[in-house]
């Protein structure tokens, strides 16, 4: 399914996509790796790559919700929203994401919680490691707050395929 707009089509990104997600998420010093088209759902507007999120895929199965991120000029108009929404619609596995502690109350409209980091898999737990490492360092050294991070997993949900069994 894709979801449109006047002005802007979110849909499954295609591999010419690839060079623009990766200069948009690099440009927000997000994460810069594992930034592979297939894991992404972009926001088109004309030609122009104006929003992006993706469900990395961890060699330990984990599956990770990240490099979310929408263009300065298209900031505050539930984009991200729309994004996180069309990427998540496919997905009935476990999801863990990493964000902030101050915005993970953002993420419980589909049914995020916070996990304890001992319960996360491996590769989460790695990735909030070094993020955290990462951030904090860069508060001292910019002196500012620390914007301390949290793990959040969203439980498995039944597939499209067993709902309609259920409804049969
Ligand atoms: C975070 C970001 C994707 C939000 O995009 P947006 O289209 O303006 O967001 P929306 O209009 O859909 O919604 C705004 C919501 O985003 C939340 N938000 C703002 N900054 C956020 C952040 N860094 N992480 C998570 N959520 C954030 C706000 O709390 C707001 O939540 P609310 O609706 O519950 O009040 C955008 O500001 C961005 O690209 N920032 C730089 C990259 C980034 O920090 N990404 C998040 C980490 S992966």
């Amino acid at each position: 399914m894709t979801v449109t707009n006047p002005t802007y089509v979110i849909r499954r990104a295609v591999a010419a996509d690839e060079p623009a997600i990766q200069a948009l998420v690099r440009s927000e010093r997000l994460n810069p790796h594992h930034l592979y088209f297939r894991n992404f759902v972009v926001a088109v507007a004309g030609n122009d790559l104006i929003g992006a999120c993706q469900i990395r895929r961890h060699r330990d199965g984990s599956r990770e919700l990240g490099s979310v991120v929408v263009a300065r000029p298209w900031r505050g108009r539930g984009l991200s929203v729309k994004l996180i929404d069309r990427l998540l619609a496919d997905e009935p596995s476990v999801i863990h994401a990493i964000t902030r502690k101050r915005h993970a109350d953002h993420y419980a409209r589909w049914g995020f919680e916070p996990v304890p980091s001992h319960a996360a898999p491996s590769a989460i737990r790695r990735n909030y490691r070094i993020g955290s490492c990462i951030g904090s360092l860069m508060a001292v050294l910019q002196r500012r707050r620390i914007n301390w991070l949290t793990i959040l997993r969203r439980p498995q949900r039944p597939s499209l395929a067993e709902e309609t069994r259920a409804v049969a």
